[in-house]
């Protein structure tokens, strides 16, 4: 029709401008607001960088404090929103019931929906901010037939997140600094990517004037995907699999070369990284000391540390510039820390929101915002008369 040019998979169309995320993927450099990811993981906290995606600057310390406070006062749900998980099977997979839970907010909060409005989106904002973590906590508690414990709001984000998820009613949860320090910050280094698959879903949505809660319900959808968001599940499980197969890491590469039944080595590779990605760089190194802590998963980091090797020194992975991803390490990480397969994605999801909601009110604030509306190129039949049914 020569209006329309072809790009399957945007490998080359910019949907967007954005002034949030920077990546060079040929010299493996990631930057927040222009602050580069190895200062933000080492020196701030997740929910600093949080406020700074959202708002564009580093909080002062007052910011910090009012910010803090107002995600404090929405950690609850509620008491009829809890009554939700009971409707899901005990074996569910906690990702849909999390972006069911999230769809839902739009149910329980009608004074949040009006995209026009500047108060509603914030407060929409901070409810997000506030309750993703204690629905990511009971879809948890509901999966293993545990009470739900109520936010404890004298502790931090990811302090309460982790005892909502691991406490119980009636005893005292212990929260172990050095765990909830290296989870703080590999949210950060989750909290955003500028236009991956489910931050797009998320613009995508949006971009019809959907309000905040079900854009963002649509992204975690998009990131429960094994290319994407699935795929810290997908290692631990890939892995597993070597071990059980008597760990030959040679032999998995091969299968890999061949594409044998289309086996891919998870946790390697991305579209935009054609160097190692700087926050596999971070992970690896958190690996190793938390690792070595708890004590536990040894066998499978070294067959991950033998596989990263044997990747990387192959001449399929070489030619085609494949390197671990912030993927490859991350479930060795969170199964340490005791968290089953089933919740890697749903915490790859608590890091990824502050990027869905700092996209999502970049696009509402541009004026020239337009609906989202991909073209096509049509290659079905031309014009053809109907037959009757006898005729077919
Ligand atoms: N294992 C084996 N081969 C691979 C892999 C892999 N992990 N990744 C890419 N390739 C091959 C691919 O088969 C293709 O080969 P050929 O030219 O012979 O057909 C070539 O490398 C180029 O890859 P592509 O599929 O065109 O690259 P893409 O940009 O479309 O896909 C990707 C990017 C991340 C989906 C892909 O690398 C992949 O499937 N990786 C495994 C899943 C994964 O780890 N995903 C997490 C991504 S990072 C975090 C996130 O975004 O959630």
């Amino acid at each position: 029709t020569g209006y329309t040019t072809l790009d399957p998979g945007f490998v080359n169309t910019a949907s967007t401008k954005s002034a949030i995320t920077y990546i060079d993927g040929e010299k493996g450099i990631l930057r927040y607001r222009g602050y580069p990811i190895e200062q933000l993981a080492e020196k701030a906290s997740f929910i600093e960088v949080s406020y700074l995606l959202i708002y564009g600057e580093l909080p002062t310390s007052e910011q910090l404090e009012t910010f803090t406070d107002k995600i404090r006062r929405h950690t609850l749900l509620h008491e009829d929103l809890k009554r939700f998980f009971d409707g899901f099977p005990r074996n569910a997979h906690p990702m849909p019931v999390v972006s069911s839970a999230v769809n839902a907010l739009s149910a329980y909060y009608p004074d949040s929906l009006d995209p026009d409005d500047s108060e509603q989106v914030e407060l929409s904002t901070i409810r997000l901010l506030a309750k993703l973590p204690t629905i990511a906590a009971y879809a948890y508690k509901k999966s293993v037939g545990q009470p739900f414990l109520y936010p404890d709001n004298s502790l931090s984000l990811v302090e309460n997140f982790l005892r909502m998820t691991f406490g119980f009613p009636a005893e005292p949860y212990e929260i172990d600094p050095e765990i909830a320090q290296a989870l703080d910050m590999l949210l950060i280094l989750h909290a955003d990517h500028e236009q991956n698959c489910s931050t797009s879903t998320v613009r995508l949505v949006g971009s019809s004037d959907a309000n905040l809660f079900t854009s963002i319900s649509g992204g975690i959808n998009a990131l429960w995907g094994p290319l994407h968001g699935g795929a810290n599940q997908a290692v631990l499980e890939m892995l597993e699999q070597i071990k059980n197969s008597g760990g030959d890491v040679n032999e998995f590469v091969r299968k890999v070369k061949n594409k044998e039944d289309g086996v891919k080595l998870m946790g390697f590779g991305h579209r935009v990284y054609r160097n190692y990605d700087p926050r596999a760089a971070i992970v690896k190194k958190t690996a190793d000391s938390i690792l070595k802590k708890l004590g536990a998963g040894d066998e499978l980091l070294e067959i991950a540390m033998k596989l990263e090797e044997a990747a990387l020194t192959d001449d399929y992975f070489i030619e085609r510039k494949l390197y671990p991803n912030v993927d490859f390490y991350t479930g060795l990480i969170y199964r340490a820390m005791g968290f089953p397969d089933r919740m890697f994605t749903v915490l790859f999801a608590l890091g990824r929101l502050p990027g869905w909601i700092a996209h999502w009110r970049e696009m509402h604030s541009d004026p020239t915002l337009k609906i989202g509306r991909p073209r096509q190129i049509y290659v079905g039949h031309t014009e053809r008369d109907y037959k009757g049914i006898d005729l077919r």
